[in-house]
């Protein structure tokens, strides 16, 4: 029996000293989680929509840093005011915020 779960974001919280390294947590991450959790709730979407803290993406220059899957999108410097967009067109629907992907760097 295949997973009733049809999304999952993934939200960095990681957290290092302000004189180190760039971080998602520093940059407000933990809020954006909130965020999105309070949208699973608003729109009845627990138990199809998942949404995950986790540690380091890998990304930290840009961060904040979403990845959702199954679709494999990566989102960068995410904000606040980002959230309703993300919920609506992508956790509703489906739908890539073409303006928040992140362009890995070519190898
Ligand atoms: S600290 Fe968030 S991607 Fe590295």
């Amino acid at each position: 029996m295949s997973s009733p779960i049809k999304r999952h974001f993934f939200v960095c919280t990681n957290s290092r000293p302000p004189e180190a390294k760039p971080s998602c947590g520093i940059k407000g991450s933990p809020n954006l989680y909130m965020k999105l959790m309070e949208e699973v709730e608003k729109r009845n979407l627990f138990g199809k929509i998942a949404v995950t803290a986790t540690g380091c993406l890998g990304p930290c220059f840009d961060g904040p840093s979403i990845v959702v899957y199954p679709e494999g999108v990566w989102y960068a410097n995410v904000t606040e005011a980002d959230i309703p967009d993300i919920a609506e067109n992508h956790m509703q629907n489906g739908q890539t915020i073409d303006r928040l992907v992140y362009k890995w760097p070519q190898i």
